[in-house]
């Protein structure tokens, strides 16, 4: 349990994130923030009202805190480590001199940054995008990650220990050579590769991120699918020990994700193992997690541990949960609406104007994959 600033003790999110996750309004002040939450609480059903209620709440209680200001917008990013590494020291020594209100502060999750080991030999790519990169500290503290929680300041605090070694990832299906294999075998397999890419949650947030990674192509090569494959089941880690919120039934645990055969082998998939140079923050899906740009984030999973080839199209968590707001494909596209809300435009991360949002996420590249495919169909 958790303390908010005036000291009350943390609910429940009573409904699914959708509502609460349109509003990354960091640099929001307080009555902006209530006003935009207001107007968009009037379209939503009693019961997503009562959850997004809640997280009006939360959310106003977040911008009140100094911390949530973007230090890595206003001081480097060595500075900004040196200076939360201090205030959580400051919380170690001082923890019983402050206030309530004070600790709730000190101990929130999104205080919570450690500095991981650098990758050596990075590459950078053809394939990234110059805009403008979301900040690390925005990157490693708004996660979508319901195994921890369905709150995202909450993953970067309770992923803190999570333990990502040993760690094999099984490869089985459909392929000639199944075997189990090491994740570091995995990640030596080609060079590491920077790819800064869009990344845009189905929500209607997106952010800009300099992954670290290969062409997950890389790694299909090597294990020789069947010719019979049509498809690539990824599973993520169940470990109910380490992730609290697989004691919830937020959704069918594990969580799995799926691609088409040529969308995996696409060079833009990636399979990544870090984030600005340093490998992959464990809220961000450590150790190896799915990068696909051009659909909707919850295709990009996280921590995975086996790779399955088949001939069928495999389950997925979110179709699984709600089949009608959430597809197989969901490949971004301004012109399919989720059945709550439009898809038309987004709100990158720290802006307060939302922007159009592109189709295919601006991957145009990957437009010949659907061709003569109805995607309202296939949404
Ligand atoms: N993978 C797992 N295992 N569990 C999750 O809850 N959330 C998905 C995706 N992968 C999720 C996951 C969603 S909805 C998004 S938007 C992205 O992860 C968020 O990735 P990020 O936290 O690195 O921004």
């Amino acid at each position: 349990m958790s303390l908010w600033l005036n000291g009350t003790a943390e609910k429940p999110c009573p409904s699914k994130t959708s509502v609460q996750s349109d509003f990354p309004s960091f640099n929001l002040p307080v009555r902006e923030t209530q006003l935009s939450c207001a107007s968009y609480v009037a379209g939503l059903t009693e019961s997503d009202q009562r959850g997004c209620a809640y997280n009006v709440y939360k959310v106003s209680m977040l911008i009140k805190k100094a911390a949530d200001i973007p230090s890595s917008e206003i001081t480097s990013k060595s500075l900004y480590m040196n200076r939360r590494k201090f205030l959580a020291g400051t919380a170690l020594v001082g923890a019983t001199a402050v206030a309530g209100a004070r600790l709730g502060e000190v101990w929130s999750p999104s205080d919570v940054v450690e500095a991981n080991d650098k990758i050596p030999g990075i590459q950078s790519s053809p394939l990234s995008t110059t805009e403008k990169q979301t900040p690390y500290k925005d990157v490693t503290n708004y996660n979508n990650y319901y195994e921890f929680s369905t709150d995202k300041y909450e993953p970067a605090g309770l992923a803190q220990k999570f333990r990502t070694r040993p760690w094999t990832v099984e490869i089985d299906g459909a392929v000639k050579k199944k075997q189990k294999l090491d994740v570091d075998t995995i990640i030596k397999m080609a060079a590491p590769e920077e790819r800064i890419y869009r990344h845009r949650c189905v929500e209607g947030w997106s952010i800009v991120v300099p992954w670290v990674g290969f062409s997950l192509s890389e790694l299909i090569k090597r294990v020789d699918p069947l010719p019979k494959a049509k498809f690539v089941e990824f599973t993520t880690v169940l470990d109910m020990t380490q992730m609290p919120g697989q004691r919830t039934g937020a959704l069918h645990w594990p969580y799995t994700e799926g691609l088409r055969m040529d969308e995996a082998m696409h060079p833009l998939t990636l399979l990544c193992f870090g984030l600005y140079g340093e490998v992959l923050p464990n809220q961000n899906g450590a150790p190896l997690r799915i990068v696909v740009p051009w659909k909707y984030g919850f295709k990009s999973a996280k921590a995975i541990v086996k790779i399955t080839f088949t001939e069928d199209q495999p389950p997925t968590a979110w179709n699984d949960a709600n089949a009608r707001e959430y597809g197989f494909y969901s490949n971004v596209n301004p012109h399919v609406d989720h059945p709550r809300w439009s898809q038309a435009k987004e709100r990158r991360l720290g802006e307060f104007l939302k922007r159009d949002t592109l189709m295919f996420n601006g991957y145009d590249q990957v437009a010949s994959m659907y061709n003569g495919m109805d995607l309202k169909k296939y949404y």
